[in-house]
């Protein structure tokens, strides 16, 4: 076994509370089989915690919240095997839409303390995302899609690739939700096959939700749309 491996391994034993399991032939076992495991298989130890319903202790999140998570990261799954995703995708679709809003109830001036001038200039509602993929990335997740997918899932980022679309939907699109029901029901029905246009579709009623409630659109989000439309012309 590799010793970075065993060392990888040992790590995430001990972020799963798993170092002092008395039985060290057991955990032996343990360990080499993880190790033998191919990497391609394995997810970062933060979202695998949260996959096994452990939450970081830095999560402010009502059981509301909690519930809504926990639908939007069901419908991730079900958009993520019905596109013929690997088994690793599945499992990373489902934990971003598990991960998506730890910091949502979160005090918003908290949050913009611990941000970077660039960020904490963002309004308050959506300060929860770009917080939550911090905490991450400081847990040691670099997985770089996911967390820009997290970081800009209520504002959209011309950079998202599928994951970070799939998320800013679902987001959107999840059952719990009571206005639109029927439109949205719609295009819960229409994906992952029609993928694209429902992202867009998804895209075109938030920014004219915001247009309409003469609420700032950023430019990020334009961004975002221009992106999207360009691809469709
Ligand atoms: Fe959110
Ligand atoms: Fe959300």
């Amino acid at each position: 076994m590799l010793e970075a491996n065993r060392l990888a391994v040992q790590k995430k034993l001990e972020s799963a509370g798993l170092s002092d399991y008395p039985f060290r032939d057991v955990k032996c076992l343990l360990i080499r089989a993880l190790a033998r495991m191919p990497p391609s298989l394995a997810v970062h130890a933060s979202l695998q915690a949260l996959l096994n319903g452990r939450r970081p202790t830095w999560t402010v999140a009502n059981d509301q919240r909690l519930e809504h998570m926990e639908r939007v990261a069901r419908l991730l799954d079900a958009w993520a095997v019905g596109l013929g995703l690997s088994e690793r995708e599945v499992l990373r679709w489902r934990a971003a839409g598990l991960a998506h809003d730890l910091l949502r109830d979160a005090d918003q001036d908290e949050l913009r303390s611990h941000l970077p001038p660039t960020l904490a200039s963002f309004p308050g509602p959506i300060l929860h995302g770009p917080a939550a993929a911090e905490r991450l990335r400081i847990e040691g997740l670099e997985d770089g899609e996911l967390l820009t997918a997290v970081a800009y899932h209520t504002v959209g980022d011309a950079r998202f690739g599928r994951l970070g679309r799939a998320l800013y939907a679902a987001d959107f699109l999840e059952p719990g939700r009571t206005f639109l029901s029927e439109w949205r029901e719609e295009r819960r029905a229409r994906m992952p096959a029609d993928f694209d246009r429902v992202v867009r579709e998804v895209a075109a009623t938030r920014i004219r939700n915001l247009i309409e409630r003469q609420s700032r659109v950023l430019p990020q989000t334009l961004a975002f749309w221009n992106s999207m439309a360009r691809e469709a012309a």
